[in-house]
């Protein structure tokens, strides 16, 4: 078996240089310049980095300065990564060699990262984990057009991560780092001059930062969506459809009931997404006042005239809210009785169980099926009830207890008492003998 198997990687070997010479084109210059720089670091001197951070005037020395911290800073890439130019030459005939980029223009800087993010067979030799689909996402994405049309208002790719000082995308002082993305997207999109030329709103972050997302991700990072767990980091696109299915990658359930609902159809034939036509898309926040037929709820939006949806939706929030007040009236009696000093037995398991029934009661409100809802209200009710019974019964007691305790306190005095007028007795009869 070893000589077959041998032959069997010798054919394989054979297959791939064959396939890799094929399908990849010569080694080229670049790529020889590179293995020696990798070879010999200390032998290839950076004389731009060199020369720059010596010069007096900060534009010119800055980028030296940020480059000597940044991810890039490798001989492998060096300024001529992104500039070219020759990097051995020690005085400014560096910048005379062929290609040589002064000052990338706005249009063109995404081009040159793209080129090498998207080199896998380059990208590997650093960090074999990195994806290297960044410049094809970006390319799909309206900040791309824009840009690449020359609108200036639109993010390359050193907008987001800057051009000399770029940094890992898990530093926290990385500005594409989560906790500091928002502030990121929002130094444009809450910015109204810039967002004037074009037909758009710039509330994004402030209805975000209002939302239960927001909340969330104060304390859980990975739980909830900033900005990019719903449009992606490159792919930047609202585009209809591209954020359709964004919501049922973490909500589940919901969209299961509204797939099953009579929304489902009219939803996908009308090009709606299965939540914003409810949700706010960027407040997501589930209020009480979403259902129902009050000027401001989301089935009124749709609903104006049909009278039988009406009255669903109107029985729908009665459920809801009958639920709510109950469970609102259950849960302060039991504080009331705690706070009374009341020793409640059980309490936990049924809060509990209530909360369970009054989220999934808000989970299948997504059906707009009273009688699914109803079957939950029931349940929720329920528990409400034996909240209600077991707060009732701990008073019960403590008032049963108490009798005893008074009656056990009576009978002690009378005893005493007794004891007393016995003691009196014995001490007259003594003094009478003596
Ligand atoms: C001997 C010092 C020296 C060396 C070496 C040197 N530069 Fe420069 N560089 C300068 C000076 C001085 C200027 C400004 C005057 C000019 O444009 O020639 C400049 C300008 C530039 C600019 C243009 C800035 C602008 O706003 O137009 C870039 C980009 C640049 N250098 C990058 C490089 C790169 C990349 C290398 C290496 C291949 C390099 N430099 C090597 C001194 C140097
Ligand atoms: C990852 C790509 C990249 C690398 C590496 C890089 N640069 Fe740049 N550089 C840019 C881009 C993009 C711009 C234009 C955008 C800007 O002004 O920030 C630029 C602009 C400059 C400018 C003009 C600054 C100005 O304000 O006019 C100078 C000078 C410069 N680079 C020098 C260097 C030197 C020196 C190095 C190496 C120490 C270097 N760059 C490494 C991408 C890079
Ligand atoms: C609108 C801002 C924005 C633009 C434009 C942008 N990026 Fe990013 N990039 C991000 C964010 C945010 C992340 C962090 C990824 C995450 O959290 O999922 C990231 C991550 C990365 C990473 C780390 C690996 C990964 O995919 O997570 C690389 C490499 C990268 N970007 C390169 C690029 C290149 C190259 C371009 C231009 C073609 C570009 N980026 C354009 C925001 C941007
Ligand atoms: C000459 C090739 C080259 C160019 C041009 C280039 N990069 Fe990179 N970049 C790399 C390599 C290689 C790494 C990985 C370094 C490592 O892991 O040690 C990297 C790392 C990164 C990272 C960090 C990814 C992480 O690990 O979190 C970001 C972000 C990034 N580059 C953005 C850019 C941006 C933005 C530009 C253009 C301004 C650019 N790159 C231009 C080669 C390049
Ligand atoms: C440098 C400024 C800038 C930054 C930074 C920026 N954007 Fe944008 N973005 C724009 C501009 C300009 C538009 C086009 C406005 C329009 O036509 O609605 C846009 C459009 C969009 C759109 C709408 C796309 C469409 O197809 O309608 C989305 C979504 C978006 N950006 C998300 C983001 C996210 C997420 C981030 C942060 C990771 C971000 N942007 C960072 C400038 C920026
Ligand atoms: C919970 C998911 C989610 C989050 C988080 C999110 N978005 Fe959106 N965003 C959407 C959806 C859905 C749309 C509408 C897409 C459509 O119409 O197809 C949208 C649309 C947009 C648009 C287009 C203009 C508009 O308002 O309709 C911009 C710009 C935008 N978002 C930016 C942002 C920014 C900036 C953040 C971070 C503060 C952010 N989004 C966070 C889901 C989200
Ligand atoms: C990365 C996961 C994630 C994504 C994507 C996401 N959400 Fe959320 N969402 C959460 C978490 C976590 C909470 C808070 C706990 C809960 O209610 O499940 C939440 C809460 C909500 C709430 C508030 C519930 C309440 O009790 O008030 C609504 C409404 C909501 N999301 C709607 C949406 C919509 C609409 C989208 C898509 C546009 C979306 N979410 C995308 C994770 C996500
Ligand atoms: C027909 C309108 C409608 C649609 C469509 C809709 N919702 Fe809701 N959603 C509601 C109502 C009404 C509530 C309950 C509000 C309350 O608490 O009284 C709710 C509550 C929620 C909650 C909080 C309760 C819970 O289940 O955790 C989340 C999260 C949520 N919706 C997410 C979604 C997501 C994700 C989608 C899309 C798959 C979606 N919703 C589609 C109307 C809708
Ligand atoms: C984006 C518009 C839209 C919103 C918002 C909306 N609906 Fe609907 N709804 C429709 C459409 C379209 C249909 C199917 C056509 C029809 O029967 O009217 C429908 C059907 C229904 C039906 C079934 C009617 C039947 O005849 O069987 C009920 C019940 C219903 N909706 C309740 C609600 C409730 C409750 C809300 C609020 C929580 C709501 N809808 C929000 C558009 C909407």
């Amino acid at each position: 078996m070893p000589c077959f198997r041998h032959l069997l990687g010798l054919w394989l070997a054979l297959a791939v240089a064959s396939s890799s010479a094929w399908a990849e084109p010569k080694r080229s210059a670049k790529d020889e310049l590179r293995e020696r720089r990798a070879a010999r670091p200390e032998a290839h001197p950076n004389t731009c980095a060199t020369c720059h951070a010596s010069l007096p005037e900060a534009k010119l020395r800055l980028p030296a300065v940020q480059y000597e911290k940044s991810v890039h800073k490798d001989p492998r890439i060096g300024c001529v990564g992104c500039h070219k130019g020759d990097p051995e030459d020690p005085t400014v005939r560096a910048h005379a060699a062929e290609g040589f980029i002064p000052r990338p223009p706005h249009d063109a800087v995404s081009a040159i990262c793209g080129g090498c993010h998207s080199d896998a067979r380059f990208i590997r030799e650093f960090n074999p984990r990195l994806q290297v689909d960044q410049a094809t996402l970006y390319h799909l994405s309206l900040h791309s057009k824009l840009s690449a049309a020359g609108d200036r208002n639109a993010p390359n790719c050193a907008d987001c991560h800057g051009a000399h000082d770029v940094s890992r995308v898990d530093a926290l002082t990385a500005p594409v780092h989560p906790k500091n993305v928002v502030e990121l997207c929002g130094k444009c999109h809450s910015d109204r001059e810039r967002m004037k030329p074009y037909e758009t709103t710039t509330d994004q972050v402030l209805r975000w930062q209002r939302s239960l997302h927001a909340e969330v991700f104060a304390t859980d990072q990975a739980a909830a969506p900033t900005c990019t767990g719903c449009h992606g980091a490159h792919a930047g696109a609202a585009a209809a459809g591209s954020t359709t299915h964004v919501c049922g990658a973490c909500h589940e359930e919901q969209l299961k009931y509204v797939r099953q609902s009579p929304h489902a159809k009219p939803f996908e034939q009308l090009g709606l997404s299965e939540c914003t036509p409810c949700h706010d898309k960027h407040e997501a926040l589930a209020t009480r006042w979403l259902v129902g037929m009050a000027a401001d709820s989301a089935c009124g939006k749709c609903h104006s005239l049909d009278e039988k949806v009406h009255t669903a939706a109107d029985e729908i929030a009665t459920l809801l809210s009958g639920v709510r007040e109950r469970s609102e009236a259950a849960r302060e009696s039991l504080q009331d009785a705690r706070r009374a000093g009341l020793l409640i037995r059980g309490a936990g398991p049924i809060l509990d169980e209530l909360r369970t029934q009054e989220l999934k009661l808000r989970t299948v409100v997504h059906t707009v099926d009273k009688n699914q809802i109803r079957v939950v209200a029931r349940a929720a009710d329920e528990a409400s009830l034996q909240a209600m019974r077991l707060a009732d019964q701990a008073r019960t007691d403590r008032r049963v207890e108490r009798r005893g305790y008074y009656f056990a306190l009576g009978l002690s005095l009378l005893l005493l008492l007794l004891l007393a007028a016995k003691a009196v007795q014995l001490e007259r009869r003594r003094r009478r003998e003596a």
